[in-house]
């Protein structure tokens, strides 16, 4: 792959991050409706509505370098969504499914944290503050997403999880 500036290692990166958001408003449901936590229901649900904004944000980041939202494929998405399935059809449904789930989950939290402080990191580089400010204000929604499901664990599911 020919690859001759960072525009264009930023613009392929958005595009990765456009997929693997894109994977995540179809993931995010399954999450939910699999989940037996109510507060871990209702955190899946009000990130499938974040992660919508998401892919909003990242629209207008494409708009602000001049270049078409397009998404390539985000292979690690798939492949951290394909792991969240397994947790998914955990059986029975219970604390253990849970417990499951916010790991997939929290693994692709972490993913998506790290590829937006690259991306984040790219925009300060080339100046582009107001795509820099978009990336971050995602970054911080991931990073509050993972916050709150380590608090479900450790608040109930681990330890209905270990007494089941
Ligand atoms: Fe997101």
């Amino acid at each position: 792959m020919k690859m001759d500036s960072l525009d264009k290692l930023f613009e392929e990166s958005l595009a990765d991050l456009y997929s693997a958001e894109k994977q995540l408003t179809d993931a995010l449901p399954k999450a939910a409706k699999a989940a037996q936590s109510a507060d871990l229901r209702a955190a899946f649900e009000s990130h499938l509505k974040e992660t919508e904004g998401h892919v909003e944000r990242l629209e207008k980041v494409f708009k602000e370098i001049g270049g078409k939202p397009e998404a390539k494929t985000c292979m690690a998405m798939q492949g951290l969504v394909k792991e969240a399935d397994e947790a998914i059809k955990i059986e029975p449904a219970g604390a253990i499914r849970d417990a499951g789930l916010i790991g997939a989950a929290q693994r692709i939290e972490h993913y998506e944290m790290a590829a937006y402080g690259t991306a984040r990191a790219f925009a300060e580089t080339l100046g582009n503050t107001k795509a820099r400010d978009l990336l971050q204000a995602t970054l911080n929604e991931e990073a509050k997403a993972n916050e709150k499901l380590t608090q479900i664990a450790e608040n109930t599911v681990n330890r209905e999880a270990a007494s089941v």
